[in-house]
Order: structure tokens, then C-alpha cells, then sequence
């Protein structure tokens, strides 16, 4: 059964992007680009990426990918990229990306399937990574909390999970980033 796991960069005060879904709060930080060993490490594991659609229009529109489909972010691989959207959007081409609407739950088979036998990753943002946790689906957040904060933005993760659900399993320095790692469990039924 592959784990899900939400791993992610975050402001300390909890958004994963700002109010107009710019990452220079990221970039600007030391190592902000990414990329360590222990990353390297997690995408040697995952075998599918899940994102939302602004998280994909993001890297699309930033990227002009469909003029330059060469610049699809290396370390997203050859690996198939579901996206969350209710909206036609456009094709990245030469990637296998594949489009769902609704529940996750419906399309959890679909997802499984296409991992190869490794994880999942749930790229962002934090509402699609909420509604696996409310599936009972998410196994594991991963958060890099970048040396930064943010008036206002988009939210890590917009649920109420407390310490029933959550147990802390690792915390790591990774230059300027602190890295903590929570087991997600339940729902309780
Ligand atoms: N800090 C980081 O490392 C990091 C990581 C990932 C993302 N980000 C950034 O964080 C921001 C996240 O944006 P966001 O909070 O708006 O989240 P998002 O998940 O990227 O996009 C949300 C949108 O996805 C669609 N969607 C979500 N669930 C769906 C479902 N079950 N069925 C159909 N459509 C669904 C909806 O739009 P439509 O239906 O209208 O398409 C929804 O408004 C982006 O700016 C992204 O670039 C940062």
C-alpha cells in the first residue's frame, strides 16, 4: 500500500504561498531552491505527484510550460502528475498529467494504481492535502519551515488535527529550514 505524504515548504506562521501564490519568501531564502541530499532521498520513494490546480498553474504559468515543456521541474520526473481541478486547464505536453474532479476518495484507485508500488506525493496546496486527511488517506506531513513569515496567504493545511492524529516522528535542521515530521492517523470512525 504506498503512503501519502504532504511535504511541503511553509512560512513559520503556517502559508505556503502569499495572497498572489508568489514563493520569493522561498526563493529567498538560504537553500530555498531545494534540493539536499534528504530531498533526493524522499523522490527516490515516490512514484506519483498530486497537486491542486493553482499549484500547477503556478509552476505552468512560471515556467511558460507549454511553450517550454523542457523546463517541467526535473525533479517532478517522468512520474504521472494528477491535478485537482474543476476547470479545462492546459496540457503541459510530452508529461502524463491526468486530471480529477471531486471527492479523492473516488479517485484513490486511480491514484494508487498509478504509483508503481511507491508513495505518493501531495505536492500542495493544504485544502486537497486536508481532504485525504479527511478521507483517512494522508500518512505523513512533512513540513521545511523556511526562515520567513507572511501577513497573510495561502494555508499550510486548513483543518483541525490535533494530537490524537498527529505524533511528531523526526525533527531536522536543514540549513536555514527546520524540517518536523508527523504520522498521521484516522479519522477516528
Ligand atoms: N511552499 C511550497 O513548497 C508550496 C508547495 C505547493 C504549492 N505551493 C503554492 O501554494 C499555493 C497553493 O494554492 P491553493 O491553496 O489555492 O491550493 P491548490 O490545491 O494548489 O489549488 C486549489 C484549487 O484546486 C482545485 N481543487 C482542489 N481540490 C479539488 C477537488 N477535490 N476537485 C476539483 N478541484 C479541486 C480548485 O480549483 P478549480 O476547481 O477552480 O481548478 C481549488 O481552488 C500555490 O500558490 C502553490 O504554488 C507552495
Amino acid at each position: 500500500m504506498p503512503r501519502v505524504i504532504f511535504y511541503t515548504a511553509t512560512t513559520v506562521n503556517g502559508f505556503l504561498a502569499d495572497e498572489n501564490d508568489s514563493l520569493d519568501w522561498l526563493f529567498a531564502a538560504p537553500g530555498g531552491e531545494g534540493g539536499d541530499d534528504d530531498f533526493q532521498r524522499f523522490l527516490s520513494g515516490i512514484g506519483v505527484l498530486v497537486q491542486g490546480s493553482s499549484t500547477y498553474r503556478w509552476v505552468l504559468e512560471h515556467e511558460d510550460l507549454v511553450a517550454h515543456p523542457e523546463k517541467w521541474p526535473a525533479y517532478y520526473g517522468d512520474r504521472p502528475t494528477w491535478v485537482f481541478t474543476s476547470r479545462e486547464q492546459p496540457v503541459v505536453p510530452g508529461v502524463d498529467i491526468r486530471f480529477a474532479s471531486g471527492d479523492v476518495r473516488e479517485f484513490w484507485p486511480q491514484i494508487e494504481e498509478s504509483t508503481g508500488g511507491r508513495d505518493v506525493w501531495i505536492v500542495g496546496g493544504g485544502d486537497l492535502a486536508g481532504q485525504f486527511a479527511d478521507a483517512g488517506l494522508l500518512d505523513e506531513i512533512r513540513v521545511s519551515i523556511a526562515p520567513a513569515t507572511l501577513p497573510s496567504g495561502k494555508p499550510l493545511l486548513p483543518r483541525s488535527l490535533g494530537a490524537d492524529r498527529l505524533q511528531l516522528i523526526d525533527v531536522r535542521q536543514a540549513g536555514a529550514f527546520a524540517e518536523l515530521t508527523y504520522a498521521v492517523s484516522g479519522p477516528p470512525s
